[in-house]
């Protein structure tokens, strides 16, 4: 019989409950300890999980003989210290993004998770939920011709964060799935933003990601928006999808729309745009927690002794864009190259020219594989 792996958490706020609640829910695993510094949110998980024991002191949880995994979903600050003495500890991590609060505090972590041989997935829960996996799908099978740019809008007003600014924040989603959709890394990236309400923490930010072969993709991201907007358009040569993620049923809709220039002409009356309006359609997407799925795929990851869709080296991807984001944000929006100073991002393909083949795609690769595996 398989044994059963024991996992505690660490941090009850306003994301760990959800996350309790769903490695409660597995029956693959069991949910041993909760722990908060703050008391009364131990209580009010400890209430709903009466089964489950509340810890204030975290070294006890990860210092327990009998956890084998353990789950951080505290504030961004907290996440390097507390996955390393984790790591230290023996235990596979499963941290919440972003991974940290540096790329060299990532790779610290990647180190030592494979020196000791765990487990070290990062939340990017976008990758787990349908529309993104659908989205992957169609581009991988080339669907969409060539993607020539991705715009994202992720907009409310609130939550506000006292650590970290709104790119910080909310950007990590729209990286995340870019990355994940374009298969490779970034070249260069501008981000412009302000701090209205809370002085030096921006609630407001535009970033422009530059990829190889003139592709590119727009991130805004605020707190002060009066309407909530979770929203992506993917531009490619021969069909468009636009993501909603606020729609209940139809989330995700594909314009089979483009505009091709004539190849040739030779008076000025000849010369036409070919505007091509197709159908568009909605497809059909099997809806199920992602969160669940992500938890899921921690501990088959654990069991199988393999290596997460979002590893370690996918929260170190994120956290350099978002360090690039912040050198930009610090020189008023002027470009950030990667690689200028010589410990950036290399970009995940070799420049062959058929990069945005979506089928040379190796995260999208890397989730199909995850498919036939059953997670997600
Ligand atoms: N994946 C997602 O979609 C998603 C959504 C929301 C938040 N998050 C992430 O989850 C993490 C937590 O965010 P939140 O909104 O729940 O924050 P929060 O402030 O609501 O909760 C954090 C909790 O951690 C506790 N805490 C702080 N330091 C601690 C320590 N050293 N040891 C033990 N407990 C400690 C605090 O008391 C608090 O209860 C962040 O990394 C955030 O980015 C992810």
């Amino acid at each position: 019989m398989k044994k059963q792996i024991t996992v505690g958490v660490i941090g009850c706020g306003y994301w760990g409950p959800l996350l309790i609640r769903n490695f409660k829910s597995l029956s693959e695993c069991r949910l041993k300890s909760v722990c908060d510094l703050d008391i009364a949110r131990v209580k009010h998980a400890c209430a709903l999980y009466p089964e489950v024991e509340g810890l204030t002191a975290t070294e006890r949880l990860i210092g327990a003989g009998d956890i084998n995994a353990i789950i951080i979903a505290t504030p961004v600050k907290t996440h390097f210290s507390l996955a390393k003495a984790s790591l230290l500890a023996g235990k596979h991590t499963f941290i919440e993004k972003p991974m940290a609060t540096s790329s060299g505090e990532c790779e610290e972590l990647i180190d030592i998770a494979k020196r000791k041989g765990l487990v070290l997935m990062v939340d990017h829960t976008f990758l787990y939920s349908a529309p993104v996996r659908k989205i992957a799908e169609i581009v991988q099978a080339g669907d969409l011709g060539e993607i020539r740019y991705i715009n994202s809008r992720r907009l409310n007003l609130g939550l506000f964060q006292k650590d970290i600014n709104v790119a910080w924040d909310l950007a990590p989603h729209d990286i995340s799935i870019i990355l994940h959709i374009l298969g490779e890394s970034p070249v260069a990236i501008n981000c412009q933003g302000n701090a209205h309400v809370s002085p030096g923490i921006e609630d407001v930010t535009n970033m422009s990601l530059f990829f190889p072969h003139k592709r590119f993709a727009t991130i805004q991201s605020s707190w002060l928006e009066p309407r909530k907007i979770r929203e992506m358009t993917i531009v490619g040569s021969q069909r468009m999808i636009v993501y909603d993620d606020l729609q209940t049923r139809e989330k995700i809709r594909i314009y089979d729309v483009r505009v091709v220039r004539p190849a040739h002409y030779d008076t000025f009356a000849e010369f036409h745009y070919s505007y091509h309006y197709g159908d568009s359609y909605i497809p059909h997407l099997q809806q199920e927690e992602p969160l669940s799925l992500a938890c899921r795929h921690f501990i088959e990851c654990i069991e199988t002794a393999s290596q997460p869709m979002t590893s370690g080296r996918e929260g170190l991807e994120l956290i350099r864009v978002l360090e690039g984001a912040s050198a930009s944000l610090k020189m008023n929006g002027a470009p950030f190259v990667f690689g200028a100073n010589g410990a950036d991002l290399a970009p995940a393909h070799s420049g062959d020219g058929a990069h945005h083949k979506a089928k040379r795609n190796p995260r999208t690769t890397r989730s199909s594989r995850v498919l036939v595996r059953g997670v997600v």
